[in-house]
């Protein structure tokens, strides 16, 4: 068992399957709504809870319906909320998750989320330097994430850094990361056009680039290395790189190798994206095996 913190978003999803997507100016009957506990933050706290790390949320809600279903979802799943802010007059941040055409695409309205300043990192600042790990993403103001991420370093904490929804980010805040888990979109907006091996080289043991269906790839300072994806029948695809983080986190605060870690995070990536929803799918450590 390790310490995780999650310094990060939380959403309330709201789900529509169709078989179609509708074009601009278009209009289509859809098949399935359903309100889904989400955010990348949050998705991360319950993956890591899920796989028997002790999962701690740093975040904020509004006072409202949806942030009242977001903290009693991360409760039920094992992840303390003491950390996560309860603010007026501010809405819950939400995600529209159209599930259509085997892909999905999603609009998040950040809400609350974007009141997660560094005051209230300053509060829960002792939580956050007892951390093994402290993993973050970007659905927050980035100069939280930048704050954050000063705080650990002088502290010697850990941070796993998941770039997404993918945005250019500086120097200061690649270099004081451990790890950064972008995709290969994200990948190119940080660090370029060149190659992803050629850019990987530069940050052995500490870049980890997802790629979906064709695996993880990652330099361990000798050569790149491959890590094979885990193969499932995809139903939704929402959420497994969040899967991915919060696992990998969770592995390597008990002292798995990174190798290691990202073969197990593979597997509960693949496991997630067989049930629709963000959270729904990701394994146990049980499940795992
Ligand atoms: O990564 C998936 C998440 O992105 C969803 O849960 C949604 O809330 C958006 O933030
Ligand atoms: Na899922």
């Amino acid at each position: 068992m390790g310490k995780i913190v999650v310094v990060g978003s939380i959403n309330a999803d709201m789900v529509f399957t169709s078989d179609i997507r509708p074009k601009a100016g278009e209009t289509v009957l859809g098949n399935t709504f359903s309100l889904i506990p989400g955010g990348k933050g949050a998705n991360q706290a319950v993956a890591a809870a899920k796989l028997g790390a002790e999962s701690f949320m740093v975040g904020c809600v509004g006072n409202d319906p949806n942030g009242e279903f977001s903290i009693n979802n991360l409760k039920s799943m094992g992840v303390n909320t003491d950390c996560v802010e309860i603010l007026n007059d501010v809405s819950t941040g939400v995600a529209n998750i159209v599930v259509a055409e085997n892909d999905n695409s999603i609009i998040v309205i950040a809400g609350a989320n974007t009141y997660l300043t560094e005051d209230i990192i300053d509060k829960y600042k002792d939580v956050i330097k007892s951390a093994d790990m402290v993993l973050m993403q970007l659905e927050v103001p980035l100069s939280t994430v930048e704050y954050t991420l000063s705080l650990c370093s002088e502290n010697n904490v850990k941070v796993l850094l998941n770039p997404a929804p993918a945005a250019k980010l500086n120097g200061n805040i690649i270099s004081k990361a451990t790890y950064i888990t972008p995709n290969e979109h994200e990948l190119k907006l940080l660090f370029g056009e060149n190659s992803t091996d050629e850019i990987l080289e530069q940050y052995p043991n500490k870049l980890i680039v997802t790629m979906g269906s064709k695996g993880v790839k990652y330099f361990d300072g000798q050569e790149i290395k491959l890590i094979p994806s885990y193969e499932v029948e995809v139903v939704d695809t929402t959420g497994a790189g969040d899967t991915f983080c919060g696992s990998l986190g969770s592995a390597l605060v008990r002292g798995e190798s990174l190798e290691e870690a990202i073969r197990f995070a593979n597997k509960a990536a693949g496991l997630s994206i067989t049930k629709l929803g963000a959270q729904s799918g990701m394994p146990t450590l049980e499940q795992l095996g």
